[in-house]
């Protein structure tokens, strides 16, 4: 059985990255699930409602197992399934780009089973999880909060102050009740986890009365799941997907670029942008940009557009009027968006957003800047070598395609 389903897992593959910014839009974030860089801790519930709710579930499995044995396959299977399209579990002295595994099981008390170096290889994971699951402990307590307590203590201690600090953190709950008890409240300790910047995907087994709508509230937005409202084949598709989403991120001082400013669980794409508040003419602010391993921002869209308007109404430094240079330059004959050095430069295309007497002859004013105009801001083209404003830089986001090192540096 175990052989069977690994070799089914072995035979999906993953497409590489092959964004271009020539197509007009933002980068996405990287979706190679071989390449995942993460410290990420399971958290399984193996009280008896565990066991009971596994019952619901209808699937061929379930047919040729004692009931038992089903759920701890079916979670164990999931947490394997979910890796199991050639993500890098350990540690390699010559590849960053890994994820280490915990496990802990919990009822009324946790119990570390698999500490964030016991798994070393995807094979390895896969057999051990299938025996660390093995015991459901006939008790009716399931307190989510020592669980997560555990897995907060196990990241302190095995990742925070080691060479993984600057791996993203993830906890995926595998639940199928909620209970609390006096004074360990998960949503207080989930909130903690979730300020310091871990986060936290949730699976309710079983339709539990309010398990859903208490784990949303455990969970990172978006990240809150169900084994009864799909089949198992999206569900590990959506805890991968949240895995990826998790991976994709900015550096400290940078903004990820979302759909909506005003909705942080709007789609993220995988790009960073840095609002500089030193007064620069165009070029130098240019250069600038290339000195932080950048480039000035494009706004291929209005969204764009509008999300850094938004940013630098809220970032020290910049104030009413709004003006900031960005990448938009008159080059050969044509406007484009300035790229890293090694890359093409994009020609300029529909929206355009030139407030009204823009652009000037490109003959002098070559380089853009936005400027505010009633409530929002508008291009206007500028000399390139007098004049001074903010300026706002870009990059690509640390993810599956860039692993940034501790200090962030990104490497492809
Ligand atoms: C470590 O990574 C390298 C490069 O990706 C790979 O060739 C090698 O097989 C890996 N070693 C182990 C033990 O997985
Ligand atoms: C990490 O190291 C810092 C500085 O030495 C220390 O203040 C902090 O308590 C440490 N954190 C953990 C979780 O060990």
């Amino acid at each position: 059985m175990k052989l069977g389903l690994l070799f089914l897992l072995y035979l999906i593959s993953v497409n590489a990255d092959s964004y271009s910014p020539l197509s007009y839009v933002d980068r996405p974030c990287g979706d190679d699930l071989t390449n995942l860089w993460l410290d990420v801790i399971a958290v399984v519930d193996n009280s008896r409602g565990m066991t009971v709710n596994g019952l619901n579930y209808v699937s061929i499995f379930s047919l040729t197992m004692p009931s038992s044995l089903f759920t701890k396959f079916q979670i164990a299977s999931n947490i394997a399934s979910v890796f199991g399209f050639g993500t890098r579990i350990g540690l390699n002295a010559s590849e960053p780009r890994t994820t280490r595994l915990g496990l802990v099981t919990y009822n009324s008390v946790a119990t570390q089973m698999a500490d964030l170096n016991q798994y070393q290889s995807l094979h390895d994971a896969f057999n051990r999880i299938f025996d660390d699951l093995s015991n459901t402990v006939d008790t009716t307590e399931s307190y989510l909060s020592t669980g997560l307590t555990l897995a907060e203590k196990m990241f302190n201690d095995q990742s925070v102050n080691s060479t993984r600090a600057h791996y993203q953190k993830v906890v995926i709950v595998y639940a199928s009740k909620y209970q609390t008890n006096g004074e360990s409240n998960p949503e207080s300790i989930a909130d903690r986890l979730k300020l310091s910047g871990v986060k936290i995907i949730t699976v309710a087994y079983g339709n539990a009365y309010g398990l859903m709508k208490s784990l949303s509230i455990i969970a990172s937005p978006g990240f809150a799941f169900s084994n009864l409202v799909v089949s198992p084949g999206n569900l590990v598709g959506q805890v991968q997907t949240s895995l990826l989403e998790s991976n994709c991120f900015c550096p400290d001082g940078w903004v990820q670029y979302r759909e909506s400013y005003f909705d942080p669980a709007s789609s993220r794409y995988g790009v960073c942008v840095q609002l500089v508040s030193l007064q620069a003419n165009w070029l130098s602010a240019k250069m600038s940009c290339i000195n932080r391993n950048s480039n000035l921002a494009t706004e291929f869209n209005q969204d764009k557009h509008d999300f850094i308007f938004n940013v630098a109404r809220n970032t020290k430094g910049f104030a009413p009027p709004y003006k900031y240079h960005i990448g938009l330059n008159y080059v050969s004959a044509s406007w484009a968006w300035t790229q890293p050095t090694d890359r093409q430069q994009v020609p300029l295309q529909q929206p355009l957003m030139w407030l009204s007497g823009n652009p000037k002859p490109a003959s002098t004013q070559s380089g853009v800047m936005n400027m505010q105009s009633g409530q929002g801001t508008g291009w206007i083209s500028i000399a390139e070598m007098t004049g001074s404003a903010n300026y706002v830089c870009e990059t690509y986001s640390c993810d599956t395609d860039n692993y940034c090192d501790e200090n962030m540096n990104k490497k492809q």
